[in-house]
């Protein structure tokens, strides 16, 4: 490292199976409880944004993935975070709800009208277009 001020990076997954995404249901905080999101969670130092995916997804829905391209626009958040939504693909294990309310799979139609955490909202055109909606 350079020492210089970086964003650290919170990452988020799509994991699209056909013509559908996979949203989970937040918990916490309460203001977020019930909204639904793309899995994921902050970057750990010294982890790349890939291995961070993998790590989250294995802990939050006990599945392996294999990741793919960034999608969508980067988010800011508080404190020099930044968000960003990574491709990803199932490659071993079901999903299951290990740190959120509930999961479900949406088509593209379910995903406009689904109420979404309002980060992540600016990539539904992305999303929907993977869908091909
Ligand atoms: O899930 P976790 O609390 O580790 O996420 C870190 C931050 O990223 C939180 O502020 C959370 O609201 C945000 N986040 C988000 N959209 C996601 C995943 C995380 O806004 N899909």
């Amino acid at each position: 490292m350079t020492g210089r001020t970086r964003d650290r990076e919170v990452v988020a997954a799509a994991v699209i199976q056909g013509r559908r995404l996979l949203l989970a249901q937040r918990t916490r905080p309460p203001e977020l409880a019930g909204l639904w999101e793309l899995p994921g969670g902050k970057v750990e130092p010294g982890e790349s944004p890939a291995d961070a995916v993998h790590r989250e997804l294995l802990e939050e829905l006990g599945v392996e993935v294999t990741v793919g391209e960034r999608i969508g626009a980067d988010v800011p958040l508080r404190d020099g975070l930044v968000l960003r939504a990574y491709r990803a693909e199932l490659i071993r294990g079901t999903p299951r709800a290990l740190d959120h309310a509930a999961l479900c799979w949406v088509d593209a139609r379910e995903l406009r009208e689904i109420a979404l955490v309002g980060n992540d909202r600016g990539w539904l055109p992305d999303l929907v277009t993977l869908l091909g909606g």
